[in-house]
Order: structure tokens, then sequence, then C-alpha cells
């Protein structure tokens, strides 16, 4: 599937004329959507009404765009995100970033369920993504994509927006949350690591590992939008607990963070300032 630049701005003209305008769009990660519930003034798009839009196939994910208000702030909020899991190309995980460029998003805040490599962490707690890794060798910026998009070659030494973070930092303490910081590693799933490729990370430097955002970040970095990166702790990585690892276990987390999760995302956007 390769879409056309004519796909992109249909998807764009058809949210634009449904939804106010907004700088911030937010993806809520696994167990996380209640979030979306505190909008004020919501309207809600399902994906599946979107035009070209992708239909998340993942339960713990609700599947529509918000458009609404947060403390007076507008923003778009995709509840349910595409993972490469689900058998989606990088180019339709992308989609929707490449959408919300044209629809002039300066900031995306991108969070999921992760699973804690570094033992000091704890489940529950949050994490500041400072950077990636990313091992697997497809690129939502391979192949031919209109100039629009941004350029072939571009930088990637800062992943994560220095001036989003200091935001996110001061909504952590406004929330009363603890906000760990650390690398995130990107792993391709469905299958969650081994214990062998959980102790390889940590040797490489990652202190989180999960199968999201990365993508997300890549193509919002090509085309120019500030990305903050937040983890939800859910589980311990495989091989530091002695307990198999199951995906109830992270939409459970998520569910009993979800209160401080979204309290903590309001307050952080607060903080949000413009250019
Ligand atoms: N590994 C990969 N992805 C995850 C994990 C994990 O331990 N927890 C939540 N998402």
């Amino acid at each position: 599937m390769h879409y056309r630049m004519e796909d992109y701005r249909e998807t764009a003209d058809y949210i634009g004329s449904r939804l106010s305008a907004a700088d911030t769009a937010i993806v809520l990660g696994s167990g996380l959507g209640g979030f979306a519930d505190r909008l004020q003034g919501a309207v809600e798009l399902p994906y599946c009404e979107i035009p070209h839009f992708p239909v998340a196939t993942v339960a713990s994910h609700r599947g529509t765009l918000l458009g609404g208000r947060i403390n007076e702030k507008p923003v778009y909020c995709l509840a349910g995100r595409f993972h490469y899991y689900e058998g989606y190309s990088m180019e339709e995980i992308a989609y929707a970033v490449r959408v919300l460029h044209l629809l002039g998003v300066k900031n995306l805040i991108l969070t999921n369920a992760a699973g804690a490599i570094r033992s000091s962490f704890r489940v529950g707690e949050f994490m500041l993504l400072t950077d990636y890794i990313k091992f697997f060798h497809d690129s939502p910026a391979r192949g031919q994509l209109p100039p629009e998009f941004g350029s072939r070659f571009f930088d990637m030494t800062h992943p994560y927006d220095p001036l989003l973070q200091k935001a996110a930092r001061k909504g952590a303490a406004a929330a009363g949350v603890t906000l760990r910081e650390g690398v995130y590693a990107f792993m391709a799933g469905p299958q969650f690591e081994t214990a062998a490729e959980i102790r390889m990370l940590r040797t490489l430097g990652a202190d989180a590992v999960g199968m999201s955002t990365v993508p997300e970040t890549i193509a919002a970095a090509q085309c120019g939008i500030r990305v903050l990166g937040i983890s939800l702790l859910a589980n311990m990585a495989a091989g530091i607990l002695n307990a198999p690892l199951s995906d109830e276990e992270v939409v459970e987390a998520g569910k009993r963070s979800e209160a401080d999760f979204a309290c903590f995302l309001a307050e952080t956007i607060k903080n949000i300032t413009g250019e």
C-alpha cells in the first residue's frame, strides 16, 4: 500500500472540516485511552469513517480520533494507534502523523505502555523518553515520499524535544507522579522479549522496551513536528522478575494508572508554550 499525496490531503480535509484546529496532538497507548474522556467539547471521528485511515485492531485501543480542549487548549487525541506487529507497514503507521502535519500540528505527545529494564524502576511509574534505540531495518522514511513530509536524510541526534520534556517534568511534579527518564528500545514484537534480549538491551543502554512510538517519532521528526515520548512502566521486562509476561498485566497496569496518567498529561499540556 503506497499513499498518494491526494490521499493525505483528502484525509486532512475530512478531519479539518469536522474538528477545530490544534497545535498539539496526543497518541494514547495501550490501556491509556481514558484520557480521551477528559476532553471538553469532544468531537469523535471513528477511524473507520476517516478516508484512507488505517483501522486499529488491538482490543485495548479504541480507534477514534477526537478533537477537543484540555484546560482550554485545543488538542487532537488519537485513542488507538497502529503497531508494526498488527501487520501495518511503517508507511501506514506514519500515515496519521503525516496527516497531523498537514493539519498544522506542531507538538506530538506519544504515550505507550512499556516494560521496565532498569531494575530501580517500578511498575506504575512513568518514564520520559530521552532517546530511543531501534534495530529493525524498516523505517517510515524508507522509499519515495512526497516532499511535504521532509527530506530523505534528517538529523535524529535528539529525537525528543527539550522544551516539551521540561513541560512534562513540571507536569509530573504538579500531578504528583514519579517521572523517571531513560532510553526506550523499540522491538517489533508481538512476542515479548526473551531474557537474553533484555540483557542485551540493558547492555546497550536501554531503560525500557516497547513495540510502538519509535516509528511515529521518526515520521514526526522528518516533517518537523516536535515530539514528547512518555511510557507507563506497565511491567518489569522479561527475566527481571521470575514470572511470565502477559498482555493482561500490561492492560491492567494501564487501568490502575489511568487517573494519574490523565492528570499528568493534562498538567503537561498546560505547560506547553507556543513557538
Ligand atoms: N516488552 C515489549 N513491549 C511491551 C512490554 C514489554 O515488556 N510491556 C509493554 N509493552
